[in-house]
């Protein structure tokens, strides 16, 4: 069994107060807020006490008051064989966590957990994990760019951790992160909806892929947030499966771990967008 180390954020600071992509609307969040905050806390602890419970270990990122999406490390970094590439990101809204981001990954390299910080150049915008899946099956970085991330990210990537990122376009503003359309499963099962790529890049995941490793899904099912799942020791962990997608994960004996994370949907992220792995490795 594999202990997987997750950085999370207690969502105390978490709230919807400004728009960056389709799904937040501040007024919608303040006609709740009492009701939503209370439900995120509970929520989110659930999710911490299920990692927990499969064996992941988490690191906590202290949340910062007026930063309500710090709630959603997996923006924060790129992390592979213990060296992080730290984020940069498209919004204004969000370029403020950046030094936050670097006081605890500076904190993370002092303590050992990782052995070496990276910086992208200032020109280009990388949203972490949110836009890089590790596939640790292929040895390959999957790279979203478009909406967020810039397509010139791919490269320095690569070039951080040498090591192969196929870069992918996404097209639909509802999937601005590649995490929310696609997602690697522990047996190299790539489980995508792909409504959410542009042309060559679905022509390239499934030249990649093999048919009998892709779970594709439709737009409604990734409208879910479902796709936005963490995958280790067998389980996946996600939210709101639709019934084709839960029967899919099992027949292929993925146990399944469905969390409520409604209020977090709210600001367009699930699972995985609240978590971010530190310890995939390459070997
Ligand atoms: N409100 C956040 C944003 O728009 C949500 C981030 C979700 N993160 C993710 N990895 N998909 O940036």
């Amino acid at each position: 069994m594999v202990a997987p180390h997750f950085v999370m954020t207690w969502p105390s600071a978490f709230e919807v107060t400004y728009a960056i992509n389709p799904w937040m609307d501040p007024k919608r969040w303040h006609q709740n807020a009492d009701e939503l905050r209370g439900s995120a806390a509970l929520c989110w602890q659930k999710l911490n006490d299920r990692l927990r419970a499969a064996g992941a270990r988490v690191h906590m990122l202290d949340p910062v008051p007026g930063l309500p999406d710090l709630v959603f490390p997996a923006n924060g970094a790129v992390v592979l064989d213990s060296r992080a590439l730290l984020g940069r990101f498209a919004n204004p809204e969000r370029q403020r966590e950046e030094p936050v981001f670097l006081r605890f990954f500076e904190g993370l390299l002092h303590q050992g957990v990782v052995k070496e910080l990276g910086r992208l150049p200032e020109n280009l915008i990388q949203e972490g994990a949110g836009d890089c899946l590790w596939d640790a099956c292929r040895g390959i970085f999957w790279a979203g760019h478009g909406p967020r991330s810039s397509s010139g990210s791919a490269a320095v990537v690569a070039d951080f951790f040498s090591c192969e990122v196929q870069p992918l376009g996404l097209v639909d503003p509802r999937f601005y992160h590649l995490d929310l359309a696609f997602c690697v499963l522990e047996g190299g099962e790539i489980l995508y909806c792909p409504a959410a790529f542009d042309p060559v890049s679905l022509g390239l995941i499934r030249e990649r892929v093999p048919l009998d490793r892709r779970l594709e899904m439709g737009v409604d099912e990734a409208l879910r947030f479902s796709l936005n799942a963490l995958c280790f020791n067998g389980a996946v962990f996600t939210t709101s499966p639709g019934p084709d997608l839960a029967a899919r994960l099992r027949e292929r004996g993925y146990r399944l771990c469905d969390l409520d994370l409604s209020p977090f949907l709210l600001a367009g992220g699930g699972a995985a967008s609240l978590t971010l792995r530190l310890d995939h490795c390459m070997g």
